[in-house]
């Protein structure tokens, strides 16, 4: 056969999918890589908003903070928090059924007010509530019973403490911590006592910090807490939301478009558009939507870390069960194409997200959508030794067009799939190789011979 030159240059643009690309060096650390493991294999986990502001509905903090409501008002919803219907049990099972393999509860968020029954201060629904006791500790033991892996969101921010600089966002501070530093230091030591009686507690396996952002480094002495952190317990993962000092990225609401320079990294969102519970919003994104966004970040080696709101009785809003439900339906379907995933291939190969099997050599293409006529697969170096759909037994038919053998440049491959195996919510291919998953990357080229 003729050829030879165009060839030569084609393979130069083949993309090999094993090799990674640049990590830092802290990225590289194995012992970093160890730990990260089952958080990177995780790929969803549940959030949960609990707290007094459930009782009127009103934001989570944020309202009192921004003057919408007065803060003798906004506390004043902890006496008519009940925990009446509150089951943890359910709240775990659900859970598990959703396929999440984590969960990150709000032990306190800005408000200050604890969910356990904290001996740092006065401000925890033990004390402050008709619910009367410590709602935390059976939620952890239910989700330890279950092995789901424990996430504490803390709030490093406590607007209700004497010792916190501020309160509210246009009002006058409280104090200047560079003129006093001993009352600074005084509340670094509350929330160091909080955070003793958390770990010595629970030992969470991930450490949820937020409000980071109100002091720099330096005041947070986010340095010497996270070593402390660590020094407790070598293998707890910590959010990003620490000044620097976490080990993954926590963009929030919005969906990265481009893949975050993190190597780990978790997309937290909310399920309608509130955190905490909010009666007046039923802005709900359907099933099907939150499952798109879940596969959007895998496709980007990311996790999505979905929150829900229960009310102030502990019930979880049915919109939300429903969501939870349909999740699980579809993860345990397609378990391959979810836990044993790393980020998949550039968006211009085919109009679907992607992922790749952790051994580079199968492809996972997700179809939030009915196809019409063909998927189309280009620049996908032919080594395929089968196709097929993720969940079911159906065989989809592929062919592939436009390949020349004179070229590297591959053809086009062509995915037929039979109605029947479409998901009611995303049908996943698999396409299979010998070898890894490679690409041609280039912009084609001039047939300059032809038989
Ligand atoms: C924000 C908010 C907060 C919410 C959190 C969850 O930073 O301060 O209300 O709890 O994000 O990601």
């Amino acid at each position: 056969m003729k050829r030879l030159i165009p060839g030569l240059a084609a393979l130069a643009l083949l993309l090999s999918c094993s090799g990674a690309t640049s990590p830092s060096a802290q990225n590289e650390n194995p012992a970093q890589i160890a730990k990260m493991e089952w958080f990177a294999q995780a790929k969803l986990g549940i959030f949960i908003h609990w707290g007094i502001y459930a009782v009127d509905g009103v934001s989570e903090s944020w309202s009192f903070h921004n003057g919408y409501v007065p803060y003798e008002k906004y506390m004043a919803q902890a006496e008519r928090f009940t925990a009446s219907g509150y089951n943890p049990q359910a709240w775990a099972d659900l859970i598990v059924r959703s396929g999440a393999k984590y969960t990150v509860i709000t032990s306190k968020h800005h408000d200050g007010v604890a969910l356990w029954d904290t001996k740092a201060d006065d401000k925890s629904l033990a004390k402050m509530s008709p619910a009367a006791r410590d709602v935390l500790t059976p939620f952890v033991n239910a989700v330890r019973e279950r092995g789901i892996k424990l996430g504490l969101y803390y709030s490093l921010i406590d607007w209700s403490h004497p010792d916190y600089p501020n309160i509210y966002r246009n009002g006058p501070p409280r104090y200047d911590i560079t003129e006093e530093p001993g009352r600074w230091q005084k509340f670094l030591d509350f929330n160091d006592i909080q955070l003793q009686e958390l770990s010595q507690a629970y030992s969470p396996d991930l450490w949820w910090f937020d409000g980071d952002w109100e002091q720099s480094a330096e005041s947070w002495k986010a340095k010497e807490l996270t070593d402390r952190l660590r020094a407790w317990n070598p293998s707890v993962i910590i959010n990003s939301r620490i000044q620097g000092y976490g080990d993954y990225g926590t963009p929030e609401i919005g969906v990265p478009v481009t893949k975050p320079r993190e190597r780990w990294w978790e997309l937290c969102y909310t399920i309608n558009d509130s955190w905490g519970f909010q009666h007046k919003d039923v802005n709900f994104k359907s099933p099907q939507m939150v499952l798109r966004n879940l596969v959007d970040c895998i496709s980007n080696g990311g996790n999505l870390l979905l929150d829900i709101g229960p009310r102030e009785d502990g019930s979880i809003p049915e919109e939300e069960v429903r969501v939870l439900e349909e999740l699980g339906r579809w993860i345990s379907k397609h378990q391959e194409a979810v836990y044993e995933t790393k980020a998949g291939i550039p968006g211009e190969h085919v109009a679907a997200y992607t992922s790749l099997g952790l051994g580079s050599d199968v492809l996972y293409i997700y179809l939030p959508y009915k196809p019409i006529g063909a998927v189309e697969v280009k620049g996908l170096v032919d080594n395929i030794k089968n196709i097929r759909v993720v969940g079911s037994d159906i065989a989809p038919s592929w062919k592939i067009y436009n390949k020349l053998s004179w070229t590297d440049v591959p053809g086009l491959l062509e995915i037929t799939v039979p109605e029947e195996a479409l998901d009611s919510a995303i049908t996943v291919l698999a396409i299979e190789t010998n070898g890894p998953v490679t690409l041609y990357r280039g912009a084609g080229q001039v047939v300059t011979m032809n038989d």
